[in-house]
């Protein structure tokens, strides 16, 4: 197994070029074909195929019993193990099958558990490596159906090093002494690393388990401590309720804790000594979230308590163990004097989405890892949901809309993108399930639904959903039903089957393009359906059932986002009584809550752009956001005018909100990307300069006292944009603030880092380099040390990223296992001096680089930065470069044989982006700026229009 790319840590990578506070983005996984095979358990004779990595169903387990035994505390990665598994045998069978992975199996024996007074035999184990399988038998033993076994198995393992399964964890305490912990993350299929087990999500039982350490250590697990079981070096768990395997466990460590009781649940936060005044934030917030969660849902929490961890390494972002969820340091720890906003937003949604995980997962596990969308989606819709509930103020949908909802349909725009349900058997194909589809698309798609059918069909649905399937395991069919029955419960009318709705989402990939055509003349309008694909010549011919409804300029009211249409999957949509006037502007998809794209005929587009110059704020944000990201995506897909997105921009002066504002950063930024190097390159930072500056004023760099988080973000963003434009006072004034803190010392504000340091790294001397550098090796805060590793990237000497990406594989230095790779990206991403400092560096170390996989997950980093570079490639040097680099990697293990292809594939992208995108590009904004008489008639044709509209 190599690396996964889970979503935080994807974001991670991707932040690099977005600096707009909370965008969380997936890289696209593609997908070669299909599988949609449904798997509902068969029962071994039925099964046909022998290759099988699914247990068979012949025998299920009803509890363990595990007994652990670790010296963690002085580093000792040996631990010893017997687990009691008590079985059932559904199917008569003369063999056993349980996973285990890398563990020495000492002694197996059985025993019937009815007889009173039966002996153990030994079994034979018979070990298959492939599939993690171990084969138990006896010898002319059969097990019958319906009876019941103890199987008991003495192991022995290794703590894993690379952060997953059972593994040991390390940091520097206060003294300065290391000091090592142990700790699991078993999710998907690592629970077979600490003990033998049925690893599979639908198979729950109940687990006890009792850990012996070193007395100076502390144990803790899912449930509470049993005292009457334990003693000083032997910590005893309660029993469990039925639960699935990858959801066990348990850290031994020197962790101390804070608590806190809510809505009669006891809750602690748990962390390495030194760190106890940042819990705060994550107790207060996960209290609260839960309390919000369980009156949501209308099912109380269902452990007697609930501990959250921050653990020094961690691969995921965080991990929803039922009753001990784990997180990233940063994902957990706040500090008030230091922190920023964003982290302080980031713990409360990460924490709501493992919170809301102990709801969809946990209570109700996934029946297999197909419907991993139907635990990762509810998870991402209520990490925002349950904050929204907790914190209104804080607006938390616009940064949804802006992170899960937008970056969905870029992967989901792809035409071999894999639908949310599809079937996966082995261990790495499933690692790689954990993508923006089960994520970002799942989260929007259910949202979708949330508004067409109202949150209060919904919430009905969800209740019907978690209490019919509680400590059992669920398939989207369950969820469909659930929410059928509610609407037939509340007289809510639904146009078709939900069934047939849903699945219409759940079942195939991709997402809908709707085509608005108006009628000037009687005021109608139509809508027709078509698969939208990234690249418009990719036909797909899927249909969907779309809700939608709409706003009127004469009635701009966003509010109600309930479907008040349904677009059928073989029928286009006319809307006669409509009776929209023909000066009007008309905009689908209030508050863009459905989950697809919408493009108008050219004149209502125009009226749109007017509507937005005039008064932006009748428009609600998210579609202000929305209509620049499909103006975007269609102008530089041949769908649209490249003339009507970079006129609708103009009115961002007026524009004062963080959906639109972080949506316009992200298409100036890929501009930026491309024209960087152009001739006429001055043109369009002057535009970028017009549409800013108003708005850069007012946000100005300082942050203020008392502002909500958002106007927090939207000042990143525009001084993303201003600085950006080349904004004089925006580079001046960044920069001033990092020099004052190398001079006197002076501090940053938190949220203002991200910009001060990429801008006053741009331009630095050695010493404001080598300063920013040393920060980052002597940093114990691990926010901080993401934010300069993005930072550092900024640079544009050569030789001081030279330094800087060569430190990824000097073992000699403070970086973490889990930072090694991700230096790369800040620096390629940010200019073609970055980029050919990466390319050189890997040309010569590229095996060394490729060691820096340190087992967790699937890609290798040698392949993913070499695939992300191509990305930025953009003229024909940088062409030849990477392809020296390609030709030197390709034969090595390290890389797919798919390589060069998806090189290819990505630099040609990029060739036909520039062939057809700067043209039109360059000459607007070098028209804008010579204030040209061709534009300047076309604005006045459009306001002419406008008025002439208006008399009618
Ligand atoms: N269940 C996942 C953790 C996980 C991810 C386990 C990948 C195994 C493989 C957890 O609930 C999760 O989704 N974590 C996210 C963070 C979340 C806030 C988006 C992650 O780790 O990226
Ligand atoms: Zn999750």
């Amino acid at each position: 197994m190599a690396r996964v790319f889970t979503p935080i840590l994807a974001l991670l990578l991707v932040l690099a070029t977005t600096h707009a506070a909370v965008v969380r983005q997936f890289p696209p996984f593609e997908r070669q074909q299909h599988q949609l095979i449904e798997n509902p358990n068969q029962r071994a004779a039925e099964r046909v195929d022998e290759g099988t990595y699914r247990l068979p169903n012949n025998t299920e387990p009803v509890e363990y019993n595990i007994d652990l035994t670790t010296n963690v505390h002085d580093g000792t990665t040996a631990f010893q193990g017997t687990v009691t598994i008590t079985l059932k045998v559904l199917e008569t069978s003369s063999v056993i099958v349980v996973h285990a992975r890398q563990l020495e199996i000492l002694e197996a024996t059985i025993r019937k558990s009815d007889a009173a007074e039966s002996t153990a035999v030994a079994l034979d184990v018979a070990e298959d490596k492939e599939r993690e399988f171990l084969h138990l038998s006896v010898k002319d033993l059969t097990f019958a159906e319906d009876t019941t076994w103890l199987v008991t198995i003495k192991y022995s393992g290794n703590l894993r090093l690379d952060n997953g399964g059972f593994y040991r964890s390390s940091y520097t305490d206060e003294t300065g002494a290391t000091k090592y912990l142990a700790t699991t993350q078993f999710e998907s299929t690592d629970a077979r690393h600490a003990f033998p087990c049925y690893d599979e999500p639908a198979k729950r039982a109940i687990f006890t388990i009792t850990i012996h350490h070193d007395p100076s250590y502390n144990a803790i697990s899912n449930m509470p401590v049993d005292a009457a079981k334990s003693s000083p070096g032997v910590t005893a768990f309660q029993p469990t309720v039925k639960m699935p395997s990858y959801l066990v466990a348990f850290i031994v460590s020197e962790f101390v804790s804070s608590e806190g009781e809510l809505n009669g649940l006891p809750q602690r936060v748990f962390s390495r000594k030194g760190t106890e005044h940042e819990q705060e934030w994550a107790l207060t917030t996960g209290m609260l979230v839960e309390k919000r969660l369980s009156g949501y849902f209308g099912v109380p929490f269902a452990l007697p308590k609930l501990d959250q961890a921050a653990i020094p390494d961690f691969a995921a972002g965080a991990m929803e163990n039922w009753g001990l969820a784990t997180y990233r340091e940063e994902y957990l720890l706040y500090n008030v004097e230091n922190s920023t906003t964003n982290t302080q937003t980031n713990i409360a949604t990460i924490e709501a989405h493992e919170d809301a995980h102990m709801w969809f997962g946990d209570l109700v596990a996934i029946e297999w890892w197909s419907y991993l969308w139907l635990k990762e989606g509810f998870a991402t819709l209520f990490e925002n949901l349950a904050v929204d509930l907790a914190y209104p103020e804080w607006d938390i949908f616009q940064t949804f809309h802006t992170g899960s909802y937008q970056s969905a349909m870029i992967s989901d725009g792809n035409p071999s993108v894999r639908p949310m349900t599809y079937y996966v058997e082995k261990p790495s194909d499933i690692s790689l399930l954990y993508d923006s589809i089960a994520y970002a698309k799942a989260g929007s798609v259910l949202d979708m639904w949330r508004h067409a059918l109202t949150n209060t069909v919904f919430q009905r649905g969800l209740h019907n959903y978690l209490v019919k399937n509680a400590y059992s395991a669920a398939n989207e069919t369950d969820l469909f039903d659930a929410i059928a029955l509610a609407a037939r419960e509340l007289n809510y009318e639904v146009p078709a089957l939900v069934e047939d709705m849903m699945s219409s989402w759940t079942r195939q990939g991709g997402l809908p393009l709707l085509t608005v055509e108006r009628n000037y003349n009687d005021g109608s309008f139509t809508v027709k359906q078509e698969q939208y694909t990234n690249n418009k010549d990719a036909k797909g011919d899927k249909t969907w059932y779309v809700p939608v409804n709409y706003a009127v300029q004469s009635n701009p009211d966003f509010r109600r986002t309930e479907a008040t249409h349904y677009l059928h999957k073989d029928q286009n949509l006319s809307i006669s009584d409509a009776a929209l006037k023909s000066g009007e502007w008309l905009i689908l998809n209030k508050q863009s809550t459905g989950y697809y794209r919408i493009n108008y005929d050219t004149h209502n587009w125009q009226l749109i752009s007017h509507g937005l110059a005039d008064r932006p704020h009748k428009i609600h944000p998210r579609n202000r956001a929305q209509l620049i990201d499909d103006a975007y995506r269609f102008a530089t897909s041949g769908r649209l005018s490249h003339f009507v997105l970079l006129q609708l921009l103009t009115y961002l002066p007026q524009e004062t909100q963080y959906a639109p504002w972080s949506t316009a950063n992200s298409v100036i930024s890929v501009f930026n990307r491309y024209l960087s190097a152009d001739e006429a390159y001055e043109n369009f930072q002057f535009y970028v300069a017009a549409l800013v500056s108003e708005q850069f004023d007012k946000f100005g760099v300082n942050d203020q006292n008392g502002e909500q988080h958002l106007v927090k973000f939207t000042r990143n963003a525009v001084i993303n944009v201003a600085c950006l434009a080349g904004l004089k006072s925006c580079l001046d004034e960044t920069n001033a603030k990092l020099q004052a803190l190398i001079a006197h010392g002076t501090p940053i504000e938190p949220n203002l880092q991200t910009p001060v340091y990429c801008n006053g790294l741009k331009q630095a001397d050695d010493k404001t380099f080598d300063f920013v550098y040393d920060k980052l090796m002597h940093s114990n805060n691990q926010a901080e040390r993401r934010l300069l590793i993005s930072a550092l990237g900024c640079a544009q000497n050569e030789k001081q990223l030279e330094k800087y990406v060569s430190s990824s594989i000097d073992m000699n230095n403070q970086l973490r296992t889990q930072e090694r790779y991700t230096l790369l990206t800040p620096t390629y991403s940010r200019g073609s001096v970055g980029l050919n400092v990466c390319i050189d560096f890997l040309l010569k170390n590229w095996q060394a680089y490729a060691q820096l996989n340190a087992g967790f997950g699937g890609v290798n980093p040698l392949y993913s930065d070499i695939l992300g570079m191509s990305s930025y490639v953009v003229n024909d040097s940088q062409k030849a470069k990477l392809q020296e680099l390609i030709d030197a990697v390709k034969d090595s293990e390290f890389v797919p044989a798919t390589l060069q292809a998806s090189v290819d594939t990505n630099v040609e992208a990029n060739m036909a982006w520039l062939a057809s995108n700067r043209g039109p590009i360059i000459s607007w904004v070098t028209s804008f700026r010579n204030g040209s008489p061709a534009l300047t008639a076309s604005l006045l044709a459009m306001a002419l229009c406008f008025i002439v509209a208006m008399l009618f």
